[in-house]
């Protein structure tokens, strides 16, 4: 699989290919018009997106593939779309890297990672095949690239399931350890149990099943959901972590509220013995939209996450862009560390380069009284609000009437509100702090994700506000002094 491969099109993949194209094209200007079209995060030129795929830094430059169904804002069969940037703020659109074209993935080219085989930009997905009942069949396939734009597939390198093993059996995350390829699967157990399985192999293309190396009947798991989607194994400061997207988790007061969760563990991976030690789940996101999240390390061993901001079967067809054409978009990418023992995100400081026209204010509100300001200069703006420790009351943050942050000083519960696109009512997700220091807020046109005292905890969310309204209010039932930093990105 080394050195120089030509690239070679199947006339299936060809007609397909062009056929996107040419259905993309007819479509871009309608999305474009589309006043929820976003400033800063990645979405699809048309179409629906969902999980990030094959992130990685390669030969200098960020590669960041999606799921993607380019014709209309349903789940269809799955390509992979491509995006690329030097600086993770500029992003530059790549031709599909990846149609269904073949036998072994004509339901969908679904999710999967990328690594650098020697020079060789190597992508690991799942084919997706669907016979007439309905059945369904799973094979882990390659295709590579030695330009980075134009992938030659290889067809499946994984065809049959391990014993005890349904076909919901997919989204392939590789890394290189020593002389050794290692990868992680999403599966399912016959019983109908979550479970990650760990491969290895020496070349790529010859992979031998280790095991269960985490998941229902493992390391004191009993039942944890019927299928774990998108894990993600690696290590961060002295420690292992395990992402995954469990799916069939039940509500448990201000946890596991929306339809799927995702999230971590942290602990110990001994690929030797595959097991994974590690400590309790827990949610990498407390807001409404954040799914199948991916990381990759850069060049200065930066881990870097960026996730789908929407979740399956969430609402998803009453957002209101599914009128121009197009559903979902992207996390910014977000730096992971771990403190005390938890996963911290920030927003990747390239962010910063998107700033103009800071403007500082410090203001004491009043018991009761409004601040209002009603003229923001754009759609995406970058808050720093400080001063917040004084809150002993409820301070309420509200964003072009349609979203609101309310702070709890008393029960130290952060609460995200927002408009539900399906029944128009308000709905809730909440996060328990032990304090409230500061928020950083990024807002776009339609997308809010609010960072907690440095990246402690995050709320991210889709919303929906009127185009007319460009007001921000803020309100506290005692006094209190606070700080805000604000930019208009671009
Ligand atoms: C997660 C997921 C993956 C799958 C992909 C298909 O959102 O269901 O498990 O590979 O989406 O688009």
């Amino acid at each position: 699989m080394e050195g120089d491969v030509s690239i070679i099109m199947t006339d299936n993949e060809k007609k397909l290919l062009e056929h996107a194209y040419e259905e993309v094209e007819k479509k871009r200007n309608t999305t474009k018009m589309d006043p929820y079209r976003q400033v800063f995060h990645l979405m699809p030129p048309t179409g629906l997106l969902n999980d990030p795929n094959g992130w990685i830094k390669w030969k200098g430059t960020y590669h960041l593939f999606f799921q993607w169904y380019p014709y209309d804002t349903s789940h269809g069969p799955k390509y992979w779309g491509h995006y690329s940037s030097n600086d993770l703020v500029t992003w530059k659109e790549e031709p599909i890297a990846l149609a269904p074209s073949e036998w072994y993935e004509k339901n969908g080219c679904y999710s999967g990672s990328a690594v650098d085989n020697n020079g060789v930009l190597t992508l690991i997905y799942t084919g997706n095949v669907k016979d007439e009942e309905d059945r369904r069949d799973s094979y882990q396939c390659v295709a590579t690239s030695t330009d980075g734009t134009h992938f030659t597939k290889l067809g499946p390198v994984i065809d049959s399931l391990p014993d005890g093993y349904t076909a919901h059996f997919r989204d392939p995350k590789v890394w290189k350890k020593g002389e050794l390829w290692y990868m992680v699967l999403g599966a399912q157990t016959v019983e109908e149990k979550g479970r990650v399985v760990l491969y290895s192999s020496a070349n790529l293309t010859e992979w031998d099943f280790k095991g269960a190396i985490a998941g229902a009947g493992i390391g004191g798991i009993v039942d944890f959901g019927y299928m774990w989607e998108c894990p993600d194994l690696f290590s961060l400061d002295s420690k292992d972590v395990l992402i995954i997207s469990p799916q069939g988790l039940e509500q448990e007061g201000i946890h596991y509220q929306n339809k799927f969760q995702a999230g971590y563990f942290i602990g110990e991976a001994d690929l030797d013995n595959v097991i994974f030690h590690h400590g309790d789940f827990a949610e990498l996101d407390h807001g409404f939209e954040f799914y199948a999240p991916q990381t990759t390390m850069d060049d200065e061993g930066r881990r870097i996450l960026t996730a789908w901001m929407g979740v399956p079967e969430q609402d998803e067809e009453t957002q209101p862009t599914v009128t121009n054409g197009w559903l979902h978009c992207l996390t910014i990418p977000r730096e992971l560390r771990i403190h005390e023992g938890r996963l911290w995100q920030t927003p990747v400081k390239e962010l910063q380069k998107l700033r103009h026209n800071q403007e500082s204010i410090k203001e004491t509100l009043s018991a009761n009284e409004l601040l209002v300001f009603d003229d923001l200069a754009g759609p995406a703006m970058e808050f720093m609000l400080t001063g917040l420790e004084e809150i002993k009351g409820i301070f309420e943050w509200t964003f072009r009437n349609e979203a609101r942050l309310i702070f709890n000083g008393g029960t130290h519960l952060l609460t995200l509100e927002r408009r539900n696109t399906r029944t128009h009512l308000t709905e809730q997700r909440h996060v328990r702090l032990d304090s409230l220091k500061y928020l950083h807020v990024f807002m776009d046109a339609s997308s809010l994700e609010i960072f907690i005292n440095g990246g402690e905890a995050v709320m991210s969310a889709r919303y929906f506000p009127s185009e007319k309204d460009t007001s921000l209010t803020m309100k506290t039932n005692e006094k209190v002094t606070v700080s805000l930093d604000k930019w208009v990105l671009s």
